[in-house]
This record gives structure tokens, sequence and C-alpha cells, in this order.
């Protein structure tokens, strides 16, 4: 198995490898550095990875900022818009034909995509996906976590009807005590630091979602779904909005420069 640790920070990537590498025993692993918040930055590593000529039976889509403050990214995208959802969003569509190529009946790939229960209070505003016009860090996260989520099933709708053996689901980990909640305000932080050990899940417990969508022999063919703790189950009523999920789609390949046919 080849394992491919994408992601913009070169030192804790290398670090993964090297644990993953001791772990498994296995030297096929690698970091390919990854900006989700460049679309410049995403199709490069698509190429490197092209250039490697290597099948792709499992994506997880994981990364994500959260609560940060009013920032664009190099394209002009809102930064949790543009990291947590479109650079995952370009990313998955240019890797399809791969993902397509990989998997056959009875053993389809895979696409995860980590999302939250924050989704639930998110409202998908297409007038304004930037938030230019008001700008809330929890109302931004919200919105691309719901964004995430009607990309999903919008994705798994248009691989059904063409037929093709990939799946696509929603990992939602729970609440996890990892850095991601590094921009939230100190009496949070404080209350974190007294509780995480009760209340939070560890990262190994937190993964445990997403492996389960990646590997389980129950996820075989099946997508579409929202998976919390490896149960399915049911997405916010909004994300279920076939025409806002095809505005979306629509909106989001002219925002990344693609056709939008390129996953069909
Ligand atoms: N923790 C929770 O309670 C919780 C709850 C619900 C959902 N989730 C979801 O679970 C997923 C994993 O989050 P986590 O809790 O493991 O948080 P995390 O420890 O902060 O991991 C997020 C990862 O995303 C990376 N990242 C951020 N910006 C990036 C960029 N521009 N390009 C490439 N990588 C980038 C971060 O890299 P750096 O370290 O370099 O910043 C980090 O490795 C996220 O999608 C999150 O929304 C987490």
């Amino acid at each position: 198995m080849h394992v491919i640790i994408a992601g913009n920070n070169e030192s804790e990537g290398e670090e993964a490898v090297m644990k993953i590498k001791e772990a498994t025993v296995n030297e096929n692993v690698e970091f390919i550095h990854l900006d989700l918040a460049s679309l410049r930055s995403v199709r490069q590593f698509v190429k490197t990875f092209n250039a490697k000529n290597l099948q792709l039976h499992v994506l997880i889509n994981n990364a994500a900022v959260m609560l940060v403050p009013q920032r664009m990214s190099e394209d002009g995208y809102e930064e949790h818009f543009a990291v947590n959802y479109l650079g995952h969003f370009l990313l998955t569509n240019l890797l399809c034909d791969t993902l397509k190529q990989s998997g056959r009946d009875g053993c389809c790939s895979r696409i995860i995509t980590l999302s939250s229960d924050t989704h639930f209070v998110g409202e998908l505003n297409l007038n304004d996906l930037q938030s230019r016009l008001h700008y809330s860090s929890h109302g931004a996260y919200a919105q691309s976590k719901l964004a995430v989520v009607m990309f999903t099933y919008q994705l798994q709708q248009v691989l059904r009807q063409e037929g093709s053996h990939v799946t696509v689901n929603v990992a939602d980990p729970g609440v996890v005590n990892t850095d991601l909640y590094r921009n939230v305000y100190w009496p949070m932080k404080v209350f974190k630091w007294m509780t995480a050990w009760l209340l939070f899940k560890t990262p190994e417990q937190g993964a445990s979602t997403s492996i389960y969508a990646a590997v389980s022999p129950q996820m075989e063919g099946i997508g579409g779904c929202y998976l919390y703790n490896g149960q399915r189950t049911k997405s916010a009523d909004v994300s279920y909005d076939e025409e806002l999920q095809k505005k979306l789609w629509v909106q989001s390949c002219k925002l990344v420069g693609i056709s939008d046919t390129s996953c069909s």
C-alpha cells in the first residue's frame, strides 16, 4: 500500500510519515506539499501525484481551519471557505478520474470528507459565499462545513448516475482534543484544558469514523452518508436540498475554474 500524507506543514508531515513507517513497516509512505488555501498549490499537488502513475483507492479530505479572523486566500476567497471547502472541492474533482479508474465492482474507491456538527447551524449564502457583507468566524466555519456536506451528496449523485465505482461519504469525528481549537476565546481554552480528558475524544478516537468510512467492509458500495460515531445519521435538513446542492456546485466550479461536468 502506498500512503501519501498531503499537507502544508513539511516537518509535521514528515513526522507523520516516520511514525507510519515505524508502526507499519511499510516504506511506501511519503509527504507531498499541499496548501489547500491555494488553488495553484492544489493543481501542483495533483500534477505531482499524477506523475507517479499510482492508483487512488482512498481520499480523505481532512484539513480545516476554525475561527480564524477574516482573511482572504491568495485567490481572494474567505479562508474557512477556501481551505475547508473549495480546496477540497478542486482536489476531489481533479482526482476524480484516477479514483474512477482505480475502483471496481466490489471494491469501490472511497472519498471521505470531514464535516462537523457545527454544519447544523450553518447557512449557505449563495449571494455572499465569501462572507464579505457580514463576517462571523463561527458563521464562516459553519458555512464551510455545510458546503462540504452538500458537495458530498451532490458528488455521490453524479457518481451514482454514471455507474462509477466510487463512493463518497461525510465523517463527523465528534469533539476531539486537537489543535483545531487554537483560535477559540481563552475561557473556552481554559474549559478545554480542564475537561478535555473527560469530555473530548483523543485524536485516535476522533479518527475512528474516518477510518471506518475508509476501510470497513460494511461501507463497501455505500455512499452519500453522514457518519457519526461509526453510524449513519441525518445531517441538517437543508443539506438535502438538491437545488441548492446544484447551485453550490455550479458556483464552486466557477470559483475554482473547472467545467461543471468535470466529474461526470
Ligand atoms: N477537533 C474537533 O473537535 C472536530 C470536530 C468536528 C469536526 N472536526 C473536523 O475534523 C477535521 C480534522 O480536524 P482536527 O480536529 O484534527 O484539527 P487539526 O489538528 O487542527 O487538523 C487540521 C489539519 O488541517 C491542516 N491545515 C490547515 N490549513 C491547511 C491548508 N491551508 N493546507 C493544508 N492543510 C491545512 C492543519 O495543518 P497545520 O497544523 O499546519 O495548521 C492540520 O494538520 C477537520 O476537518 C475538522 O473540521 C474536528
